[in-house]
């Protein structure tokens, strides 16, 4: 039927794959993408080959030139293996012989695809969770660049989504600065069990040469090796655990999405949005519509999909391999492009794409009750019990609320009839920014307080 099966299978095969088959067992259509780390894997394989006498030299060199040779084809669009090599170890094996001919057909001595493909995909995970991390620095610089403008910027805070207590934007921003933070943090935790080799554990059971793990495992900047042969070829945690870091990225991504997508609305109007990042509507000519944090809501799905897909992959797998495993990877594969494409977009959404409002913004801390709590804070540092001061604020709001008034315009009569402890500072007290500039307990939204965080948060981002 093609090359592929008639060379790669041993002689226990009488006849080709039936067509559908063939199909339906490859995975060359989405493997290809580890096909560098495929070469990057066996030209280490061939080194630690030669390094304990199973290949000579000239045959190392040989073998590893062909491999780049095959790198070269590659990305230069040349290398474009089908269904008929199976996978991607395969498809480098058999062009491998073609280049090199029959010392090729030693490469692939002390080893098994489950030991390699094991070892491709940590080496792909390897190399996107850096990636991932360096573009959650960058979205974490952009929400800084922005909190550094808007220090003095209130808007109101919300529990419930009512309107509880007024905010420095800042504080706003940094807290998604925070999970940004954690984010970067388990992803680092995470690449510390990612790379960890699994080379050399071969099928299941290790292998009769004299092969020399650690020498692999040196070469391809792994900092562990597998303790356990079985455990090596079938552990797919690490895959799960990064899918677990993923589907947190997105989750703060997509919380994020959701309030800038009720910024943008009329009824809220806090920001914005710019040509650059909206989208018009087919039919209604005055519409702007924030695709950006409303595609990165919806692509959260897709993560959180993966993750379950996984744990679910692999919930009923006998020790050690088994072909499931293959179904591995598009989960990965989707899952990586999906974090990087939402992060990319959200930081340039929040670059470029966004102006907040500061008239609209001012306005809406300045008509509401969120100073309330700072009336019973007033009364209970003036010696009334807090619980008191606080059901006489409820009184206070519910006969204003009647009157159609809001607390900064009762008289001082007016307070002191509720209380005799309200004296002419009452009205400074409750102005939006003294309500802000006054929450100046560790961690809070104090102006000092934003300040000390802004810096910490530099030093963050600057220290690595
Ligand atoms: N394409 C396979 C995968 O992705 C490679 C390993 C195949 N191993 C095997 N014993 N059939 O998992």
């Amino acid at each position: 039927m093609n090359i592929a099966q008639s060379t790669t299978w041993s002689q226990r095969f009488e006849t080709a794959l039936h067509p559908l088959i063939a199909e339906f067992n490859a995975s060359i259509g989405f493997d290809i993408e580890l096909l560098e780390y495929d070469l990057t894997g066996s030209q280490a394989h061939a080194a630690m080959l030669a390094h304990v006498g199973i290949l000579t030299e000239p045959e190392r060199d040989q073998i590893q030139q062909g491999l780049e040779t095959i790198r070269q084809e590659y990305r230069q669009g040349q290398f474009n293996p089908g269904i008929a090599e199976e996978d991607v170890h395969f498809a480098v094996e058999h062009r491998l012989i073609e280049l090199i001919g029959d010392i090729g057909k030693k490469l692939h001595t002390a080893r098994s695809r489950n030991d390699q493909v094991g070892t491709d995909i940590r080496l792909y995970l390897r190399d996107q969770i850096q990636q991932i991390r360096q573009q959650l620095r960058q979205l974490q610089r952009v929400l800084l660049t922005l909190a550094d403008q808007h220090i003095e910027t209130l808007i109101p805070g919300y529990t419930h989504l009512q309107r509880a207590q007024p905010l420095s934007l800042a504080h706003h921003l940094l807290a998604y600065f925070e999970m940004a933070q954690r984010d970067w943090c388990r992803l680092g935790d995470v690449l510390g069990r990612v790379n960890i080799s699994p080379l050399g554990c071969g099928a299941l059971a290790g292998t009769t040469f004299p092969i020399d793990r650690q020498y692999t495992a040196q070469q391809l900047g792994f900092e562990q090796i597998y303790a356990n042969s079985l455990d090596g070829v079938s552990d797919r945690d690490f895959a799960i655990e990064f899918a677990g870091a993923a589907s947190l990225i997105m989750v703060h991504l997509s919380r994020l999405s959701e309030e800038i997508i009720f910024w943008a609305s009329e009824e809220f109007g806090f920001v914005t949005l710019k040509d650059s990042c909206a989208t018009g509507s087919s039919i209604m000519p005055q519409k702007k519509n924030p695709d950006v944090p409303e595609l990165v809501r919806g692509k959260t799905g897709r993560v959180f999909g993966h993750l379950q897909g996984l744990l679910t992959l692999m919930k009923g797998l006998p020790l050690a391999y088994n072909k499931d495993l293959q179904e591995d990877k598009e989960a990965l594969f989707d899952t990586v492009k999906t974090v990087r494409g939402c992060l990319s977009a959200m930081t340039i959404l929040l670059a470029e794409g966004l102006e907040f409002r500061p008239q609209r913004l001012a306005a809406a801390v300045a008509e509401d009750f969120s100073n309330a709590t700072d009336v019973a804070d007033y009364l209970a540092a003036k010696g009334v019990p807090f619980r008191e001061a606080y059901n006489l604020v409820g009184k206070v709001v519910k006969t204003s609320l009647a009157a159609n008034k809001l607390l900064k315009d009762l008289t001082l009569d007016e307070w002191q009839a509720l209380h005799p402890a309200f004296a002419a500072d009452i009205y400074a007290a409750i102005a939006p920014r003294q309500v802000v500039a006054a929450r100046n307990s560790a961690g809070g939204t104090g102006f000092d307080q934003v300040r000390q965080a802004l810096q910490q948060a530099h030093q963050t981002v600057a220290a690595d």
